[in-house]
């Protein structure tokens, strides 16, 4: 199974490459200026794991939704999670000089030119949503708007990004949070964007009530784990391996619940999560293993 979710994951994520490429080539009148279409190209193309995307493409396969619209989908929940890596990682946030593999925005770039990014990247998410190409079904394409507009919004991704700075101290006292506001604030700034991706899928694929709440618990789920299992590779991998600077969560303050309670603790709080997302997909035969490996993909990866 392992095997087999490796290989899913590469193709989805390059048919998500494939759609990428195709939105950024469309011609508009006037064009993009070169260098914003240069930086936005550097910042999205060619790295990632887009499990996002991924998330989205398989629960709409699931329930057999349009998987025309998945990718479409998926390419604009990966459009806004690279505008808030992109934001991420500029000095007035956490100031990260490495983002898959590769310097990152602002360096390559600039810092206006980062920002720059992360404005055009989020617009360019809601467009593509919108635009008929990515389904017939306006009353559809609407729902998807929203939910992204919820999950990267202020009371999602942007307010989460809010807590974690708060909670470090930039703005007053550092905080010392509880393990509830942690979950809290994970839940917000990266939860949000993962169980987005799952709900997305599900109102692709018409789930009825019953199977749009499981999904949702094991995206929540999911998304709690996901940061979890971030902030332990913090601490246990290499700089190689994922792409990004290490050792740098305790050196910031940041709060993680690796931060409260040390590793192995968060390890079994990841476990028990992990454990909850699979629980969630009970009701589901056979067909829902791919999800079931990317709950597990979630908790082991090593990037
Ligand atoms: C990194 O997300 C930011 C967090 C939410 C922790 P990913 O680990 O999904 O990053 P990429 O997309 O694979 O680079
Ligand atoms: C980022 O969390 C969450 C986002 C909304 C981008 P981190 O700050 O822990 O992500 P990395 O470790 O820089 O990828
Ligand atoms: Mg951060
Ligand atoms: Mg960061
Ligand atoms: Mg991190």
């Amino acid at each position: 199974m392992t095997a087999d979710f490796h290989h899913r994951l590469a193709s989805v994520a390059s048919e998500i490459e494939d759609v990428l490429v195709t939105i950024f080539d469309v011609a508009t009148d006037p064009p993009v200026p070169a260098r914003l279409m240069s930086a936005m190209r550097y910042a999205v193309l060619g790295g990632g794991k887009r499990l996002r995307p991924f998330l989205v493409v398989e629960t709409a396969r699931l329930l057999k939704g349009d998987s025309g619209t998945a990718l479409r989908a998926g390419a604009a929940i990966e459009l806004v999670h690279v505008y808030s890596l992109a934001h991420d990682d500029l000095p007035a946030m956490d100031d990260d000089d490495l983002r898959r593999g590769k310097p990152t925005l602002h360096l390559a770039y600039d810092e206006a030119t980062a920002i720059l990014v992360g404005d055009a990247l989020q617009t360019l998410a809601f467009e593509t949503l919108a635009d008929a190409a990515t389904g017939a079904d306006a009353t559809i394409r609407a729902e998807l708007v929203r939910l992204l507009a919820k999950a990267a919004g202020a009371a999602g991704m942007a307010g989460g990004q809010m807590l974690d700075l708060e909670a470090e101290g930039r703005f007053g006292a550092a905080s010392a949070l509880s393990a509830q506001a942690i979950a809290h604030l994970q839940a917000m700034k990266t939860g949000a964007m993962l169980s987005c991706a799952v709900e997305m899928g599900a109102v692709i694929g018409h789930a009825d009530a019953p199977s749009y709440q499981t999904l949702l618990s094991y995206g929540r789920a999911l998304g709690a784990a996901f940061q979890i299992a971030d902030d332990i590779l913090d601490i246990e991998a290499s700089s190689e391996e994922l792409g990004k600077a290490t050792a740098k969560d305790a050196a910031r303050g940041k709060a993680t619940l690796v931060g409260l309670w040390g590793v192995d603790k968060a390890r079994v709080e990841l476990e028990r999560l992990t454990a909850e997302a699979l629980a969630a997909l009970d009701s589901f035969g056979p067909e829902a293993d791919i999800l079931r490996a990317a709950a597990r993909f979630t908790a082991d990866r090593r990037k």
